[in-house]
C-alpha cells in the first residue's frame, strides 16, 4: 500500500496531506526543493505487462520509507526500485501498478532481484554534514571543557599528529568504514591543514566508496593558532589550490564522488587576507565551502571585537556565502542573519549533540525550518562523540524539547520555555536525508528517479536488534519513527553509495 504524496515539482509552493493521512505542514518555498518527478517509464510489451527498463543494472524490492516533503514522509509496504549501471534510479515501482508481478519475476529470471525480507526496510543513506575526521581517536575525550580550553588541549595536538601521512593512513579509513557501517553515504569532512594527509582522506573516501566533501582546513592566525599548528597565509591559499586541483583529478573520480572543500577552520583561526584568499578561490573554482558559524558566546564575540561583525557578515563580505557554503552549528544568528544565509541560499549543519556541550544556547531550528533557509543534520565528530545521523536526529529532537519546555521549575509552565519551538522525528529525518542532499548540491537523500541509489537495508530482525516490530501493533508512521529511533549499527545490513554495495553483512 503506498501512502501519501507525490513528489512536488519545483518551485510548487503547496500545503498537502502527511502521508499516513494526517494534517500537513505547509510548505512556503521560494526556491525548489526537489526536481520535476520524471515520468515512470514503464515499458509495456505487446501483451501490456511490464518489462524490465532496458538500462536497468539491478534491482531492490521490499518496503521502503523516504520523506519527499518536509516533516511527512512516503512509505510502501512493497515496491520496486531500479538501478542502472551509473548508480542512478530509473524507476520506483509501487506494487499497485499492472503487470508487478511479471515485472519482478523478469528481473528475478535474469539475476537482477534482490529482494528484502520482512522487517527489513530500504532507505535513503544518511547524509553527514560536518565531521572532523582527523578527531575521530579523540571522540568522546574531554567533552567537559569549554570550546576554547578543548580545542587547545585535545584537539590541535592531535590534529598536528597527521603530519605525519601514515597516521591518516591508520585512522581515515577506521572511520571512513564506521560511517559507512552507521549508514552514512555522504560525509563532510574537515580533515587538517595538510595536504597529504587531506588527501588521503579523499582517497580513502573513493576506495571504501563512501560519498566525500573533504576540507584542507586553514589556519594562519598566529595570536589563536598553536605554534605547531599552523601556515602561513600564502602557503595556505597555495596548498588549498593545489588541493582542489588533486581532489578532482584523482583516479576514480571522474564521477566526482569526492569533493574538495574550502574550509578556514572559523574566524578566530585565520587572518582577513586568508578569508579573501579564500573567498577568491570559492569563487575561481565554483568549489564548496564550510566552516564553523556563531557557534558560541566565545566565537561569536570574538568576530564582533575583531571585526565589529557577525560571522555570516564576514563570510558574505570575503566572498565565502554562497549556495555551496555549509555553515556548522549557525547558534548565535540574528534575523538580519538568517536573511543572509537564505539569499545566499546556504546551508546550516545543525549539529545538535555538539550544540549541548559547546553552544551555550539552543538552535532555533523551528525558524530555520519554518523560513526555509537549507538545514541538515552533523553529528560534529569529535565535539559530539557518536557516529551515527540516526542518534542526531534524536539529539536534533530531544534539543528542540528542552527548548520548547524550558528548565527552571520555579517558573509556570507556561513561561518556562519557547513555546512551538519543537521539530518532530519526521522533521529530523528529513533533515538528515533530502536537507544534506539539498545541503551538499547532490542528488541524494531520496528513493526517486534521477537520483542516486545511496541507500540502506535496515533489518528490524538482526541479531541483538532493539527493534520490536510486533505484528499489527503499528502503523506505517509508528514503524517509521521506531526505525529513526532505534536504528544502531548492527541494523544496518547494506548499504550503497551510487549503486555500489559498500556495506553488506
Ligand atoms: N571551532 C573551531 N574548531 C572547532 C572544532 O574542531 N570543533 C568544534 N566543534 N568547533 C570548532
Ligand atoms: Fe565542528
Amino acid at each position: 500500500m503506498a501512502h501519501g504524496g507525490n513528489i512536488p515539482a519545483p518551485d510548487s509552493p503547496h500545503k498537502s496531506g502527511s502521508a499516513d493521512g494526517q494534517a500537513g505542514t505547509a510548505l512556503v518555498s521560494s526556491r525548489p526543493t526537489l526536481p520535476a518527478p520524471i515520468g515512470r517509464r514503464l515499458l509495456l510489451d505487446t501483451k501490456n505487462k511490464m518489462q524490465p527498463i532496458d538500462t536497468c543494472c539491478f534491482a531492490v524490492r521490499g518496503a521502503l520509507y523516504h520523506c519527499p516533503v518536509k516533516g511527512e514522509f512516503e512509505h510502501h509496504a512493497d515496491a520496486l526500485v531500479q538501478v542502472d549501471a551509473e548508480g542512478t534510479i530509473i524507476d520506483l515501482t509501487p506494487a499497485s501498478a499492472p503487470g508487478y508481478a511479471e515485472l519482478c519475476q523478469a528481473l528475478a529470471d535474469a539475476g537482477k532481484l534482490t529482494e528484502l525480507t520482512p522487517g527489513q526496510y530500504l532507505m535513503p543513506g544518511m547524509v553527514d554534514l560536518h565531521v572532523h575526521a582527523p578527531q575521530w581517536p579523540q571522540a568522546g575525550k574531554g567533552l567537559d571543557l569549554p570550546l576554547y580550553d578543548w580545542l587547545q588541549d585535545y584537539t590541535f595536538p592531535l590534529e598536528a599528529r597527521f603530519e605525519d601521512p601514515e597516521f591518516a593512513r591508520q585512522v581515515y579509513p577506521h572511520l571512513v568504514n564506521a560511517l559507512l557501517a552507521n549508514g552514512t553515504t555522504s560525509a563532510v569532512y574537515f580533515a587538517t591543514v595538510h595536504n597529504p594527509a587531506s588527501l588521503i582522506l579523499a582517497e580513502t573516501c573513493l576506495a571504501l566508496g563512501q560519498r566525500g566533501y573533504v576540507g584542507k582546513i586553514n589556519m594562519d592566525d598566529a595570536s589563536q593558532c598553536p605554534p605547531y599548528y599552523i601556515e602561513t597565509t600564502d602557503q595556505g591559499l597555495a596548498d588549498t589550490e593545489a588541493f582542489i586541483q588533486q581532489v578532482r583529478a584523482l583516479p576514480g573520480n571522474e564521477q566526482q564522488l569526492v569533493n574538495p572543500v574550502i574550509t578556514p577552520r572559523f574566524v578566530p583561526s585565520c587572518t582577513p587576507e586568508m578569508l579573501k584568499g579564500l573567498g577568491e578561490l570559492a569563487q575561481r573554482y565554483h568549489c564548496h565551502v564550510q566552516t564553523h558559524c556563531s557557534e558560541s558566546d566565545w566565537a561569536r564575540d570574538y568576530s564582533l571585537e575583531h571585526y565589529g561583525q557577525s560571522d555570516v557578515e564576514i563570510y558574505r563580505d570575503m566572498g565565502l556565502l554562497g549556495s555551496r557554503t555549509i555553515l556548522a552549528h549557525s547558534i548565535f544568528l540574528s534575523d538580519e542573519d538568517m536573511v543572509a544565509i537564505r539569499d545566499a541560499q546556504a546551508a546550516i549543519a545543525h549539529c545538535p549533540l555538539s550544540n549541548m556541550y559547546f553552544a551555550n544556547a539552543a538552535m532555533k531550528t523551528r525558524e530555520v525550518l519554518d523560513g526555509d533557509l537549507q538545514v541538515g543534520l552533523g553529528t560534529d565528530l569529535a565535539g559530539a562523540p557518536i557516529p551515527s545521523v540516526f542518534h542526531t536526529c534524536l539529539d536534533a529532537v530531544n534539543h528542540s524539547r528542552v527548548r520548547e519546555d524550558g528548565t527552571d521549575t520555579h517558573r509556570p509552565a507556561s513561561e518556562r520555555g519557547e513555546a512551538g519551538s519543537r521539530i518532530s522525528f519526521l522533521d529530523a529525518y528529513w533533515m538528515a536525508t533530502v536537507g544534506g542532499g539539498l545541503a551538499i548540491d547532490a542528488k541524494v537523500g531520496l528513493l526517486a528517479p534521477g537520483y542516486a541509489f545511496d541507500a540502506l537495508v535496515v533489518d528490524a530482525n538482526a541479531q541483538d536488534s532493539d527493534l520490536y516490530l510486533p505484528e499489527g501493533m503499528d502503523s506505517p508512521r509508528d514503524v517509521l519513527e521506531k526505525l529513526i529511533c532505534l536504528t544502531r549499527r548492527h541494523n544496518i545490513r547494506t548499504v550503497w553509495v551510487q549503486g555500489r554495495k559498500v556495506i553488506s553483512k
